[in-house]
């Protein structure tokens, strides 16, 4: 029987967050520099969103470029950047036919302005598409996001747009980039590092975490089927108790 076919339809994961992980160890093992590692690394980004897209995922979130990544080589960084725009452009046609929206999250004016305009036009171009919302983190640090948010809040509070009293979890979601988004059910780390590197601190605070040694290029559609037959075996009981859940 296909790993694709014990996925319980009815129990999917509302929100997927992955972090990409491993596209240089992934070249080196070959002998090849890094860069060949980020491109290989753009063709599981286009299987897993459309394998998402055809499971039913609503919410499919890819960590891309984190704020620390721009302390790489400029050369790597610059690479990055490139692949980045050419994705765009390439892969809008994927997702119109697949009927995704795409978003974004990080702070995208530190993109070099190609990048940014492309980024937006391909938003503009897929903003009415339904299927699944796939959200870009670019240039984005979960820590900065907290940070800004606390700025915009503190602002309203002193121009008495909102009370203290009144401060509550729902106020801070909708301050975050995130604030369109339904909480993260499952992280995936692919090339078998075990930590969050600043991604979705506040979003993750009740999602099942997925870890394969799996490297970022070599990620396929049945990688992505066993984390979430993984996820679905999964008692996820928020604080209660077993016999609570059922
Ligand atoms: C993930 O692969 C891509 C980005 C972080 C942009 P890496 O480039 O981190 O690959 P490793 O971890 O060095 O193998
Ligand atoms: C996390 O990967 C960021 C992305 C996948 C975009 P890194 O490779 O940058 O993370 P660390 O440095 O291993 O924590
Ligand atoms: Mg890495």
């Amino acid at each position: 029987m296909k790993l694709l076919d014990t996925i319980n339809k009815d129990n999917l994961p509302k929100h997927l967050a992955i972090i990409m992980d491993g596209n240089g160890r992934w070249a080196k093992q070959k002998g090849l520099l890094r860069a060949f590692g980020h491109e290989n690394g753009t063709k599981s980004v286009r299987v897993t969103v459309e394998a998402c897209a055809k499971l039913g995922i609503e919410n499919l979130t890819l960590y891309a470029f984190s704020t620390e990544n721009w302390k790489r080589p400029k050369l790597e960084v610059d690479t990055l950047m490139k692949l980045l725009i050419s994705s765009l452009k390439n892969e809008l046609e994927t997702l119109q036919k697949n009927n995704i929206r795409l978003n974004c999250i990080g702070t995208i004016d530190l993109l070099p302005a190609k990048a940014k305009t492309e980024l937006l036009a391909v938003m503009e171009k897929t903003k009415n598409n339904s299927r699944m919302t796939l959200t870009l983190a670019l240039s984005y640090g979960s820590r900065e996001e907290l940070l800004n948010a606390v700025k915009i809040i503190s602002n309203k509070v002193k121009n008495n747009i909102i009370s203290i009293d009144s401060l509550d979890e729902s106020i801070i979601n909708q301050h975050l980039y995130t604030h369109n988004l339904p909480d993260v059910d499952l992280v995936i780390r692919t090339s078998g590092e075990h930590r969050i590197s600043n991604f979705l601190l506040w979003q993750i605070a009740y999602a099942e975490f997925y870890f394969t040694d799996v490297l970022w290029p070599d990620f396929k559609e049945d990688d992505l089927y066993e984390a979430i037959i993984s996820y679905q075996k999964r008692e996820r009981r928020f604080g209660k108790t077993s016999e609570q859940i059922k």
